[in-house]
């Protein structure tokens, strides 16, 4: 089964991934943990392309071509092959980020992420937690960690409340595989939730 959260920055994704692979593993699965961009030797090379330097190094379309090469890699290099071995797979982001993040907020490029991804990536997950948040409470969570990556944690509120808009309005056109999450509650209470659904959706028919 592979799974992805996704969310604004600082909404909790990192925290409650951890959080479910430790739960998942205690229950008897293997499970992978990984994240985008990265999650591959080669990705993370990517990774340190896209999220470091100047903001204005790429443009809007070579950005599309870069997260999805990174995709690319780390679905051939550690998705399918866990899948594969019947591992559990979770990952922190995935492609529903492309369509936010390079499909939403530079114009309107989603039909662009699109064609890419069906022609170079075409899986989706089977599960993804939608963890919402108002973007002031995510803004200052990821403002009080440190690091160099600031490309897109510096887009501001405004771009923060079109991005969560347009997560929820993404959890509508793939309501099948979404769970919207609320994230503004006590980590424990959020890992709660996300964990029933996801050892019901491990023990359920359409799963084995
Ligand atoms: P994301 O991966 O979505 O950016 P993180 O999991 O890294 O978010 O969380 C951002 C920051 O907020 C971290 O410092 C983390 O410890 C903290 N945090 C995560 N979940 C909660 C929560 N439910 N309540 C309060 N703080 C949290
Ligand atoms: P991430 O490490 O998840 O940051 P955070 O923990 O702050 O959410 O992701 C880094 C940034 O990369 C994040 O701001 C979103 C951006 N991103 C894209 O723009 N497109 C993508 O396809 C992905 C996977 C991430």
């Amino acid at each position: 089964m592979f799974i992805t959260f996704e969310g604004i920055d600082g909404s909790g994704k990192s925290t409650q991934a951890r959080l479910l692979a430790e739960t998942l593993r205690e229950a008897g699965h293997e499970v992978i943990l990984t994240r985008e961009p990265g999650g591959s030797p080669g990705a993370e090379e990517i990774r340190r392309l896209v999220l470091e330097g100047d903001p204005d190094r790429w443009s809007a379309e070579t950005e599309i071509l870069l997260f999805t090469a990174a995709r690319r890699d780390h679905l051939e290099r550690t998705i399918e092959p866990a899948l594969a071995a019947g591992k559990v797979v979770i990952s922190d982001r995935f492609a529903d980020s492309t369509r936010m993040y390079q499909g939403l907020s530079r114009g309107d490029l989603r039909p662009t992420v699109d064609r890419l991804h069906q022609m170079m990536i075409g899986r989706e997950p089977d599960l993804t937690f939608l963890i919402d948040i108002d973007p002031e409470v995510g803004l200052s969570r990821a403002k009080g960690r440190n690091g160099h990556e600031e490309r897109f944690e510096d887009m501001g509120l405004d771009m923060q409340r079109q991005m969560r808009a347009g997560f929820l309005a993404l959890a509508a056109e793939f309501r099948l595989r979404f769970h919207v999450i609320d994230g503004a509650r006590a980590a424990e209470a959020v890992a709660t939730d996300i964990a029933a659904m996801a050892l019901s959706a491990l023990a359920g028919p359409d799963y084995d």
